[in-house]
């Protein structure tokens, strides 16, 4: 690596001026746009109307507004249960996403397996490691405070929203000579073998930019780390403890046991609350409820503040009078990107 770009790389940690740097390396992102799906209404169901409903798959529970089979998911949040396999295997309908948990109160919040690369960076060819992500479905968007973790020595991580290009944060991790130095570390991710982001927003897709420079000051040379840098989305700054096996490991981490990814999927018949309360035929809140603007578009409902384990997507879920409401839906999909040629 040549000054020119080590000096590109520390600018990008100051201002993150990534985007502009690899405009060359960008791939584009399919947004195939589907046709309407019109006129499938549905009412908000009722605890009676959803007794039928099965309400776990394997050992994964679920609820309204997830579900499987008719009547008995709000569009959009269909579940799928492949019974087939052992356990059995929930899925996101029409996407391969696994989903392995609900998250209790915050009823349109899944979980899913931690969004993760693991990068090999021993190819001196390639400059910036470049990833895309791209949400699995219309409205689901990675929930606000999520934290990106980055495990390697002397690397450089920058985040972008792919909608926008606006730098979500920026870290970078540098490795001590001393490994009693690098485990008296363990427990926190603060640049010393991990560094991390929080991204402050929902986010829908991004596109992430890891440069490894190979400083002789980011690198240690006293014991073997491999030239590779583990990344993984976790819903806090709390969900991970840096531990320096993680890093000096031969193989690469189990992303299966680090915990999942938290995705929250907005409703999404109109773009907004007030539109949303407007068209009484599909507002997806039931009476004593709350609605908030999604990020991204669509909306999200949550019953008052004294009502504790409602669900303001039912029927008299936050208790109050019955009401009857009609959805009609406009669905896009979106396919993720495969990034070739770097
Ligand atoms: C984001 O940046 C890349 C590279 O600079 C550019 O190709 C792309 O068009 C930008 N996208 C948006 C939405 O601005
Ligand atoms: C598997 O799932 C189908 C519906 O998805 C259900 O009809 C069937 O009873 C299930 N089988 C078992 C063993 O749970
Ligand atoms: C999702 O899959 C179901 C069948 O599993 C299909 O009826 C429905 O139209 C699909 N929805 C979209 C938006 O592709
Ligand atoms: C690069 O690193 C990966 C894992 O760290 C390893 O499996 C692979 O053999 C390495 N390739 C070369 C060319 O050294
Ligand atoms: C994300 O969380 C922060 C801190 O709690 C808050 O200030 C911000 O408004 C939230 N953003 C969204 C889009 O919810
Ligand atoms: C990874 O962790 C999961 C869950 O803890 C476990 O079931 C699986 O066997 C582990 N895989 C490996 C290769 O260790
Ligand atoms: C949602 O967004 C709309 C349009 O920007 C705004 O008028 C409305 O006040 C917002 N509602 C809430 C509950 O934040
Ligand atoms: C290294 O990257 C270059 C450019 O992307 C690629 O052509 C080459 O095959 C890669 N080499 C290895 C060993 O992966």
């Amino acid at each position: 690596m040549d000054i020119q770009m080590m000096h590109t790389c520390f600018a990008c940690l100051m201002d993150c001026a990534c985007a502009a740097a690899s405009s060359n390396q960008q791939q584009e992102c399919n947004l195939l746009e589907s046709p309407e799906v019109m006129g499938s209404g549905h009412t908000i169901p009722s605890k009676n109307s959803l007794a039928h409903c099965p309400s776990t798959c394997g050992d994964i529970g679920f609820s309204y507004p997830f579900g499987i089979g008719h009547g008995c998911f709000r569009q959009g949040f269909e579940l799928i249960c492949d019974n087939t396999t052992h356990p059995p295997t929930l899925l996101l309908a029409n996407t391969t996403t696994k989903v392995i948990g609900q998250s209790g109160r915050t009823l349109e919040v899944i979980e899913i397996p931690a969004i993760a690369f693991n990068i090999a960076m021993n190819n001196s060819s390639i400059i910036d490691y470049i990833r895309y992500w791209v949400s699995p479905a219309n409205g689901f968007t990675i929930v606000n405070e999520s934290t990106l973790f980055v495990i390697g020595c002397g690397i450089e991580a920058c985040l972008f929203d792919l909608d926008t290009n606006e730098t979500m944060g920026s870290c970078i991790t540098m490795c001590s000579d001393n490994l009693g130095i690098m485990e008296m570390h363990d427990g926190d991710c603060t640049g010393i073998g991990c560094c991390h982001i929080i991204v402050r927003r929902e986010l829908r897709r991004f596109w992430l930019k890891l440069d490894h420079p190979d400083d002789e000051r980011t690198t240690p040379r006293s014991y073997r780390v491999l030239s590779r840098a583990q990344v993984f989305i976790l819903p806090t700054i709390n969900s991970y403890q840096f531990n320096t096996n993680d890093l000096v490991s031969s193989s690469w981490m189990n992303t299966s046991s680090i915990g999942g990814t938290l995705l929250r999927g907005a409703i999404m018949d109109q773009e907004t609350c007030p539109g949303a309360s407007a068209s009484k035929a599909t507002y997806a809140c039931t009476t004593n409820t709350n609605c908030f603007n999604a990020t991204n578009g669509g909306y999200y409902c949550s019953c008052h503040d004294d009502v504790t384990d409602g669900n303001p997507y039912v029927n008299l879920g936050c208790s109050g009078d019955p009401g009857t409401a009609y959805i009609f839906f406009s669905m896009y999909a979106y396919y993720p990107c495969v990034a070739t040629g770097f």
